[in-house]
Parts: structure tokens; C-alpha cells; sequence
């Protein structure tokens, strides 16, 4: 049996204990009002900080950036105070952790920007809804949201330099790198694709055109706080949520070799982790392996099996989980024991207390 998954693996010069990733999971608990990580998110992090990396859960650039309730910031003081609870906590178990920098764009609601309508590359309404909790009834639900607004090109310099002010914030709070949340239909995502970028000027149209916001926002982000410290995900085959554009995997290519030529820490790419979403390919596997030779993580549905295949294959250097780390904090040691798999509460994902998000035990062994 391969046990690839438990080497030690390394980010430029940051050391990891193994190739298992804990994947990027919004978990809706910050403090209220202010966005702020609190104590309880702290322990919840070093719980799971056996994992050779943790990606935060993704975490709004400015208030404008925000689409869901209770999900946490980093532009503010008490957000970075914050989450230095969450880094130091993580550190001190011995685990490492990089912040996922979120501007949502268009998936958004007015009730979140004090009435205004949520920003986007143009106005081209997604399909699909955000979970949101009623201010009056404290009730959560999916809700629908209207056609955004096309930002202004000052905008657009403007959420770079919100990007540029989180990655410093992010760094000061104690992480060690940051990653660009590129995926799952966000605005960087949506500036990658015709779907969803009907622009005529310098950031929509050609290829070349589509991906300067991108380009824009690693250049500044690299530029504040090291390449060997700046990361990205994307989601080239995702087709949900308005997202299905003809052209999205030469446009992932021709990212993938830019950011390369920065020598960026690594490139975290999402495979399909929802039911009717098309297939990764090998070949597209293998076309992004050759332009992107810096560690790239691969997530979607992994098993310690798959995880072992896809590392033997070269085809990618680490792998990260998602659903399986909410339930068991020690994923890596139940992976490497072979020892059963817990689930998780449905109910518990989105918001709430420390029922269904600190209280899942690590394994404890039957008493001989
Ligand atoms: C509860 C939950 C929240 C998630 N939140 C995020 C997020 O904040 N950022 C992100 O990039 N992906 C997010 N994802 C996607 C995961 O990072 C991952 O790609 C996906 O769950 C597939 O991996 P898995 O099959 O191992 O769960 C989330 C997934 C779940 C289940």
C-alpha cells in the first residue's frame, strides 16, 4: 500500500508534516456584529491541526465582499486580533495554516450592503441562491438574489487594493501565506468567464482581457507579502451557478503558465464535488501538471485510495479534504489506521454553537 499521503511535503520553505490538506470550509461562526474569529473558531482550527496544511474557510477582502451570514473578515483590527487566536492555536499544535482571501461579487444580497446591489464584472445575474439569516426571525435560508451591478474600472483598482490590504492583514494575524479564493463562481471566477464577463474594456473580452483581473490581484497580493506566500484556487470544470463558459479551460492554461512565471506557493484546483459536474480529465491534468511544475493540491471527493493514486501519478502533490475533516479532527492518523470514518450533523454545517463543529472526538481506542 502507498503511503505517499504521509510523507513530509514542503511550500517553498514551509515545512509540512504530510500531504493531506484540510480543504477551505466556510463554517458561518464568526462573532456578531464585526465578523470577528473568536476562541471557539481557534480551537476548532488546532483540533484539525494534524493536517500537513489547513486553508481557511473563505473570508471576506471588505465588507463589499461579503455574501453569507457570519462568515469572517480580514480588514478590520478586532478581525485580525481574531484570528491570531486561530494561528497561534494552530502553530502551537504543530499544524500550518493559510488564510482564503474571498470577494463573492455577484453571489450576494442587498441585505448584506445596507440595500445596494451586490458588484460584478457586469450585470448578468447568477443562477443559484446564498444562505443568509433573517435579521428579524434569526432563521436561516437559501435565498435569491438580484442582477449585480458592473463595477467601474477605479472599482476594480480599488478590490485589488482591498486584496493587496487583506494579504498584509492576514500576514500580521499570523498566517503563513494566503490563498486567492479563484474558484466556485466568485468574482475572480467571474471575471475569468464570457458566462459572466460581458465587459468591452481592458478587464473583459479576449482571453488576455479576462484574466487581468486575476493577473492584477496575484501581482499585488505577491507583490505585499512574497510569492512563496501567495496561492490560488480554481475550478476549471465547474459549470454550476451560471459558470459554464466555452473557453474557461484555455483561460485556466493560460492562468496556470502566468503563474508559474511568478512562482507562486502552489495551485489548489477544485474537481467536481457535486454530483452532475463534469469529470476532471487526465488530459487536462496532465496540460496544467506541465505549465504549473510548483505543488499543485487537487480536492473533490477524495479517499485514502484515490489520494494515493493521484499522488503516485505525479499528477499532483497534495490533497485535500473536506467533508470528511468535519467530523474527524484526526482525518491523517484515521487515514493512516485505517480506523472508521465518522459523519457529520447536515444541520451543523452553517452557523451556531460548538454542537456539530468543536464537539466531534478525536478516535479513542477501545480499552484493552
Ligand atoms: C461546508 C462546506 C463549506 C465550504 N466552504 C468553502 C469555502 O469557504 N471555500 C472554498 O474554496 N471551498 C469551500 N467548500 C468546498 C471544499 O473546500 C471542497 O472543495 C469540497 O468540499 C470537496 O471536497 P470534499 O469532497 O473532500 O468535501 C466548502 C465545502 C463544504 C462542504
Amino acid at each position: 500500500m502507498s503511503n505517499r499521503l504521509f510523507e513530509p511535503s514542503a511550500l517553498g520553505d514551509i515545512a509540512l508534516t504530510n500531504r493531506i490538506v484540510m480543504a477551505p470550509m466556510t463554517r458561518a461562526r464568526s462573532t456578531q456584529p464585526g465578523d470577528a474569529p473568536n476562541a471557539m473558531n481557534a480551537q476548532y482550527y488546532a483540533q484539525r491541526a494534524s493536517a500537513g496544511l489547513i486553508v481557511s474557510e473563505a473570508t471576506q477582502i471588505s465588507p463589499q465582499g461579503k455574501g453569507y451570514s457570519f462568515t469572517p473578515g480580514i480588514y478590520s483590527d478586532e478581525q485580525v486580533e481574531g484570528w491570531r487566536l486561530v494561528t497561534r492555536a494552530v502553530h502551537d499544535a504543530g499544524g500550518r495554516i493559510f488564510l482564503q482571501l474571498w470577494h463573492v461579487g455577484r453571489m450576494s444580497h442587498p441585505a448584506f450592503h445596507g440595500g445596494d446591489l451586490p458588484v460584478a464584472p457586469s450585470a448578468v445575474p447568477f443562477e443559484g441562491s446564498i444562505w443568509m439569516v433573517d435579521q428579524e426571525t434569526g432563521v436561516g435560508g437559501m435565498y435569491d438574489c438580484p442582477t449585480p451591478r458592473a463595477l467601474a474600472v477605479e472599482e476594480i483598482h480599488a478590490i485589488v487594493d482591498d486584496y493587496r490590504r487583506a494579504a498584509r492583514n492576514a500576514i500580521a494575524a499570523g498566517f503563513d501565506g494566503v490563498e486567492i479564493h479563484g474558484a466556485n463562481g466568485y468574482l475572480l471566477d467571474q471575471f475569468l468567464r464570457t458566462t459572466s464577463n460581458v465587459r468591452t474594456d481592458e478587464f473583459g473580452g479576449s482571453r488576455e482581457k479576462r484574466l487581468r483581473f486575476l493577473k492584477d490581484v496575484v501581482d499585488a497580493v505577491s507583490d505585499e507579502v512574497g510569492s512563496d506566500k501567495t496561492a490560488i484556487r480554481l475550478a476549471p470544470f465547474l459549470t454550476a451557478r451560471g459558470m459554464a463558459c466555452p473557453d474557461i479551460l484555455p483561460t485556466i492554461l493560460e492562468a496556470a503558465d502566468y503563474l508559474a512565471s511568478k512562482q507562486i506557493a502552489y495551485l489548489h484546483l477544485v474537481e467536481a464535488d457535486w454530483d452532475d459536474a463534469p469529470e476532471f480529465t487526465d488530459e487536462f491534468r496532465r496540460e496544467i501538471r506541465s505549465r504549473f511544475t510548483a505543488p499543485i493540491i487537487v480536492a473533490g471527493k477524495y479517499d485514502k485510495a484515490r489520494a494515493d493514486a493521484i499522488l503516485e501519478s505525479g499528477l499532483a502533490d497534495l490533497v485535500a479534504f473536506g467533508r470528511p475533516f468535519v467530523a474527524n479532527p484526526d482525518l491523517p492518523r484515521r487515514l493512516a489506521e485505517q480506523l472508521p470514518l465518522a459523519d457529520f450533523d447536515g444541520a451543523a454545517l452553517f452557523g451556531g454553537s460548538r454542537q456539530g463543529y468543536t464537539d466531534y472526538k478525536a478516535w479513542i481506542p477501545a480499552t484493552a
